[in-house]
């Protein structure tokens, strides 16, 4: 794991564009793990950006999202569906046939959920998955307890994660209770990952997620099992990290940042 922190979210999720889109330069046919929630907005800003002014080239990547809400039609306001049309899809060059979230209307969703792991294997599986982290730890939709090996499947959401979320649905009684979601042990097989985090609500959960013991409890400390993860952090979630001055030394003095300096 490295642990890069920028100054503020704007610059944090400058970055983590800048990283997506240097992979995506390198390989024009990158499946790219992609995900939702308020801090990801500004990080697809940048990408539509990138897009616009440095023709960042979607039209060969595939993309598979994290999760969805079962239930939830892909056409709804509420759904990830919607959210990512919306966010990066209708802004860039990517071919929405190529883009592939699990379907929360599916009428068999083990079925839907089996599919949904066979498409990423398809297609050579994930090259860049970009994560954000819930404040229960989770990433994705697994909620605590979720296994380190679990695969694509249906998880319940824990009452933290419905409150959480229940500003979108306008209360928490409207939050679907049920969501799609890769596995932990799905998200650990791709090649590269980025877990992105902003803001001071976020400093405790990413603290034990980057430097606490592995546990079930908080899917995101299997990251640390990862080979190749990335964790993009601004100075407000920093602020609980304990070793947060040997993170900034390997930012600014390991050859392999350089580029991404200011
Ligand atoms: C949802 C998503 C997660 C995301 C989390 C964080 O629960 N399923 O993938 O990481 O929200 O959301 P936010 O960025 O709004 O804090």
């Amino acid at each position: 794991m490295e642990v890069i922190i920028r100054p503020d979210a704007a610059a944090a999720g400058c970055l983590v564009a800048r990283i997506m889109a240097k992979e995506i330069r390198a390989n024009p046919h990158s499946v790219l793990g992609l995900a939702t929630g308020r801090t990801m907005e500004i990080v697809y800003q940048y990408l539509v950006d990138l897009h616009q002014r440095e023709r960042l080239d979607f039209s060969l990547c595939r993309s598979f999202n994290l999760d969805e809400y079962v239930g939830v039609a892909p056409d709804d306001f509420h759904s990830y569906r919607y959210y990512m049309n919306d966010r990066l899809f209708k802004k860039v060059n990517i071919d929405l046939r190529n883009t592939y979230l699990p379907n929360g209307l599916a009428l068999d969703l083990d079925a839907e959920c089996r599919l949904y792991e066979d498409q990423i294997r398809k297609f050579g599986g994930i090259d860049l998955q970009l994560l954000g982290i819930g404040r229960d730890g989770h990433i994705g939709f697994n909620e605590p307890l979720s296994a380190l090996q679990s695969r694509t499947r249906m998880k319940a959401l824990t009452p933290e994660t419905i409150t959480q979320n229940s500003s979108f649905f306008g209360g928490p009684d409207k939050v679907p209770r049920r969501a799609i979601t890769m596995g932990v042990g799905t998200i650990l097989e791709c090649r590269r990952c980025i877990l992105f985090a902003t803001g001071a609500e976020k400093a405790g959960i990413l603290a034990k997620a980057v430097e606490g013991p592995i546990t079930a409890m908080i899917s995101a400390t299997a990251l640390q099992l990862h080979r190749r993860c990335t964790v993009v952090v601004d100075e407000a979630a920093a602020q609980q990290l304990a070793h947060s001055e040997y993170y900034r030394w390997i930012f600014h003095n390991e050859p392999e940042w350089s580029e991404f300096q200011e």
